[in-house]
């Protein structure tokens, strides 16, 4: 069976990396037929427009996307794509592992493998923000947490948890200080946990979750937490393991989700063939998972790791004394998964 999928190779490294994922992907035996569309900066010069119409129509009409970095102006241009898209297709759940692979140096700790979930669209990120005065003397952002977006964001968590054989859903909240908001995602955990006797469940202060992260992060298994405690905590996850080099994401709605890398487009590099493709390729293994494609899913992500553990055929990042081209570590992927 041939899936349809959107594809947006992105800009920077965006179309260097997509390339070679969409290479691996063909190898696995999996059959796409890839929807290429441009956003970003690619869009802004085609069709002055950063998010163009028939973007979002092929994301609605095939549900699934694979989506290269997209560069955001810092401060000033046009508003973040990958925001927008979240947006317009209420992706409400953002999905992010930290895995150690063995030849990745980590500081501290090996073994890790933690799943974290945060939730997408609400509090402070809703970007309902201003001066409050003329003079810019002050400013102010509104964050709003509704029970609806609690509600499904910690039951996607639980569900993960059930079906993907995780024993415990720790929920990181700043309810102390925070006592409406805060208070309120931790009263929709604790009532949502009580359909998951077989999860056990318990929550943790953003501050003090950050410190137990660091000493001892084997303690947790899925964490779900809110927008912005969750974007940081996932960064601080990624650094446990290793850096971004190999952290992929997804952002998940109700029938439709975008799977991407978490770097950016890494503008310092790009168009040379030095990027390593390792992180979008593991958000193509999320993609493929999610739709089902779970053998061929496991086949890539067993060889990934096996060719980041030999370090031979490893782009710059991963081996400063010996390294090869984007291109290459993708043919060495797929000379992996051919041996079975
Ligand atoms: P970045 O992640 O693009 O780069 C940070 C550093 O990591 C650079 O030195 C870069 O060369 C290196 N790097 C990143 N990906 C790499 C890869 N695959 N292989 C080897 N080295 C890699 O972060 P930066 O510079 O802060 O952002 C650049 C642009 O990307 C900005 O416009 C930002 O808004 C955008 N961005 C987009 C994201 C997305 O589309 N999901 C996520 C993060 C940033």
């Amino acid at each position: 069976m041939s899936h349809k999928i959107t594809l947006i190779p992105g800009d920077g490294i965006g179309p260097e990396i997509s390339k070679a994922v969409v290479r691996v992907i063909h190898a696995s035996g999996v059959e796409i037929d890839w929807d290429v569309q441009d956003a970003g900066l690619a869009a802004l010069a085609k069709f002055h427009d950063p998010l163009p119409q028939q973007v979002i129509d092929s994301v609605a009409r095939n549900t699934v996307a694979l989506k290269g970095p997209l560069t955001t102006p810092i401060g000033k241009g046009f508003r973040s794509v990958n925001v927008a898209l979240r947006k317009e297709f209420e992706l409400y759940v953002n999905q992010r592992p930290a895995k150690t692979f063995k030849g990745i140096k980590t500081l501290y700790f090996d073994h890790i493998d933690l799943m974290i979930f945060r939730e997408n669209l609400e509090e402070f990120y809703s970007g309902i923000e201003h001066y409050i005065d003329s003079s810019r003397s002050a400013a102010e952002t509104i964050g709003i947490i509704t029970k609806r977006g609690s509600e499904r964001i910690i039951r996607y968590a639980f569900e993960y948890a059930r079906t993907h054989g995780r024993k415990k859903v720790t929920l990181v909240h700043k309810a102390n200080i925070l006592k409406y908001t805060g208070g309120l995602f931790l009263d929709v955990g604790i009532d949502v946990a009580k359909d998951y006797p077989d999860v056990q469940f318990d929550d943790k202060i953003v501050d003090n979750m950050a410190m137990q992260m660091v000493m001892n992060p084997y303690q947790f298994d899925v964490i779900v937490t809110t927008n912005l405690f969750g974007d940081i905590l996932s960064d601080l996850a990624s650094g446990l393991v290793g850096g971004l080099g190999v952290a992929p994401g997804a952002n998940i709605g109700d029938g439709v989700a975008i799977f991407e890398a978490v770097h950016g487009s890494a503008p310092d590099i790009a168009g040379q063939n030095i990027a390593n493709p390792s992180a979008l390729l593991l958000g193509a293994v999320m993609m493929l998972d999610y739709i089902g494609e779970k053998d061929a899913a496991q086949q890539i992500e067993k060889a990934v790791a096996k060719v980041i553990e030999d370090a031979k055929e490893v782009t710059r990042d991963l081996n400063k004394e010996s390294y090869v081209s984007t291109d290459q570590m993708a043919d060495a992927i797929i000379r992996e998964m051919e041996k079975g």
